[in-house]
Parts: structure tokens; C-alpha cells; sequence
């Protein structure tokens, strides 16, 4: 029983992921039961996490060049990815965003001793930030909401989108899909990196001039 639940809120991720992406204005409809399922998954999402989950993720955040300043991770989750940030770029100041309260929380209890690292709640679609406010974004295995990742990056900062399983994560859209959706929005400089099972994909917003 347990299995089949974990099956359909997995299917259900990725329905929502498409939708999403194709149809960002029917994103209020699928929210409430995302944003559940996620609430719900909470208190055990470490547990679930495979140990190279962030593989990709670091992989990729090994190439990015300072300074970083201010840094967001959109669907944080329990804070794994932002923690990475904090880690690499120790006078950087992070947050994470996640419209999961229950997620918000967890990340919040790990963070207690952290004086760089904070969690906010919010949607990605609608992002609480003014723009240009980070010199590094990251979306680890999160429904990309292109408009909000592109007006909260300054020019010259870095853009991170990384899968833990590749193709199988069930929130997963395909490179040539995030490429195309970036280029229409003057991203440039990609990269991509595979690392235990997963993939990253790394973009950066021209600076002017
Ligand atoms: C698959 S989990 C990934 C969590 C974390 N990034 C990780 O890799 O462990 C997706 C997360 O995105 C959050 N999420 C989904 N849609 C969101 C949105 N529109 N705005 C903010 N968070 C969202 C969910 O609540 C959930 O915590």
C-alpha cells in the first residue's frame, strides 16, 4: 500500500511538473495537492534521500566562479542544496524557499546553528524577492518557474538546475526543454554535468555590456 502511495505522489509530481512548464497560469490548480504531498513527505524526506542525491548538484557548484554574495535555492525542501551552498561559499548569505510549511520547518530546525543559511516560505511562481537580488539561484529536483528564476538572478550570477535520478526524478524536465526556455530568456554559457545518478544543468544571465 505504502509502495503504491509513493508511486501515484510520484506520478503526480511529474504531471504537475509538465503542467507547470507548459501552462505556468494553471500552476493555482495543481498547487494545493503539491504542496500537500509535500507537507506530508516531510518528516521523512532525509530519510528518503539517496547519499549522492547532491552529487550533480555539488559537481556542478564546484564550477561556479565567486564572489557569491547572496544565494537562493527554490524548492529547498529540508535545506539540503542551500546547506551545499553554505558550505562552498561560507561568506555567502543563503536562503531557501519552499511552499511546503511543514518542509520549511524541518529545514529550520537544521539551521539553528547556522548564522548564513535561513528558510522562508513561498511559492516559486511568485517569488517574495525583489529582482536581481541573488548572484546565485538554484532548483534541485523542483518545478522550474522560468519568469521568477530569471527576474530574482542579477545580471552575472549563475543558474542551477540539478536532478538527483536524471530522467527518472519524477519532477524532471528534459535539458533541451530548460536550454530552450532559458535562451528565450537571455540566459547563455551552459553547462551540464552528470554525477552518481543524476544531471545538472548550469546557466548564467549575461552581465550588460
Ligand atoms: C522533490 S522536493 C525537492 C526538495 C529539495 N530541493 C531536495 O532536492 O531534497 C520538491 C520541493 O519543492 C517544493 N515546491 C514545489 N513547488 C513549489 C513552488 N511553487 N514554490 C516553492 N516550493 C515548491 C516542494 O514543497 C518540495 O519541498
Amino acid at each position: 500500500m505504502k509502495a503504491l502511495k509513493q508511486q501515484l505522489g510520484r506520478s503526480y509530481a511529474r504531471f504537475a511538473t509538465n503542467v507547470a512548464v507548459r501552462f505556468p497560469r494553471l500552476w493555482p490548480l495543481v498547487r494545493p495537492l503539491v504542496r500537500k504531498q509535500f507537507d506530508l513527505l516531510a518528516p521523512e524526506w532525509d530519510g528518503m534521500r539517496s547519499p549522492d542525491a547532491f552529487s550533480p548538484l555539488e559537481a556542478a557548484l564546484a564550477t561556479v566562479e565567486g564572489p557569491v554574495e547572496a544565494a537562493l535555492d527554490v524548492g529547498t525542501g529540508t535545506g539540503a542544496a542551500a546547506f551545499a551552498i553554505a558550505e562552498r561559499f561560507p561568506a555567502a548569505r543563503v536562503v531557501g524557499v519552499d511552499i511546503a510549511p511543514t518542509m520549511v520547518e524541518q529545514a529550520r530546525r537544521k539551521a539553528r546553528d547556522r548564522r548564513n543559511v535561513s528558510f522562508e516560505h513561498g511559492d516559486a511562481s511568485s517569488l517574495p524577492y525583489e529582482r536581481a537580488s541573488f548572484d546565485l539561484v538554484t532548483a534541485a529536483n523542483m518545478i522550474p518557474f522560468f519568469d521568477e528564476l530569471a527576474r530574482v538572478l542579477a545580471p552575472g550570477g549563475t543558474l542551477l538546475v540539478a536532478f538527483s535520478s536524471g530522467p527518472e526524478t519524477p519532477i524532471y524536465v528534459p535539458f533541451e526543454r530548460l536550454r530552450a526556455e532559458l535562451d528565450r530568456r537571455g540566459f547563455a554559457h551552459f553547462a551540464e554535468f552528470a554525477a552518481g545518478s543524476g544531471t545538472a544543468l548550469l546557466a548564467r544571465k549575461p552581465a550588460p555590456g
